[in-house]
């Protein structure tokens, strides 16, 4: 049995003030049967754990660097990620790709440092809408997932969001049977790959314009184990419903 998992991706977004939203969240939740994650940006990280204390939401950084530490300036390791208090972290996001060139053997290289230090990888996969209107969208999955995920990579350190890039921000939402047919196989090259057993218990997020409005049809969909919300994850008036929906899904 997969645990959902919502999961909130702040991008560059947040401050101090901020820290408000996630103590209500952290008051609203007692005892979610889905995992909750917030993904703030590295600067809120320790001070948004000490505001969590011991309520039940995780925290992730957005992105690592592949080494463990050295003259990278302006980077973070997988290790200052999990000293600052995170347990997870978000790689291969569509927007460092395109923002930082980032390719399918990078983003690899962050999950097997994500791996190293512990945390669990959020490996990000999605097509463009050109690529997607080219017929062209579960080849480049294909691609990305095949070589942005590590050979290590288990149902206890990695999990998978399908994001689509023409979602992302827009207010498009792909239909549930495109988002079924990504997602399904998703899952069957997951079970090419690394067997039955370890493929089935990988989670399989969606990513892309999730709102309370829409997250009932969402979560309804096969092979479709949580969320990755972005806007919608920056107020707890926000987010809170879409975990509500997770939970009864
Ligand atoms: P969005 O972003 O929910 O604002 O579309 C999702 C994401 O990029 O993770």
């Amino acid at each position: 049995m997969r645990r959902k998992l919502a999961a909130g991706n702040w991008k560059m977004n947040g401050t101090a003030t901020s820290l408000s939203e996630i103590r209500i969240l952290a008051d609203a939740y007692s005892a979610p049967s889905c995992e909750i994650l917030i993904c703030p940006p590295a600067t809120l990280l320790a001070r948004m754990a000490e505001a969590v204390g011991t309520a039940p939401i995780r925290l992730g950084g957005q992105d690592c660097h592949p080494n463990a530490s050295g003259a990278h300036t302006g980077d973070i390791s997988a290790g200052m990620l999990k000293d600052a208090g995170a347990s997870h972290v978000i790689v291969g996001h569509s927007e460092r790709r395109a923002d930082h060139a980032e390719d399918d053997a990078l983003v690899c290289a962050k999950a097997g440092a994500a791996y190293g230090s512990a945390l669990v990888a959020v490996i990000c996969v999605g097509e463009t809408e050109t690529e997607r209107d080219a017929g062209d969208t579960l080849k480049v999955i294909g691609t990305q997932l095949a070589g942005s995920v590590p050979d290590g990579a288990t149902a206890d350190n990695t999990v998978i969001a399908y994001e689509p890039v023409w979602a992302i921000g827009t207010g498009k939402v792909p239909t549930v049977a495109q988002i079924a047919e990504v997602h399904n196989d998703l899952r069957n090259s997951l079970i090419q790959r690394f067997g039955g057993e370890t493929a089935n218990a990988i989670r399989l997020l969606y990513g892309g314009s999730v709102k309370a409005s829409n997250a009932d049809d969402i979560f309804a969909v096969a092979h479709v184990d949580g969320a990755l919300v972005g806007g919608a994850s920056l107020k707890a008036a926000d987010f809170a419903p879409i975990t509500a929906a997770l939970d009864a899904s």
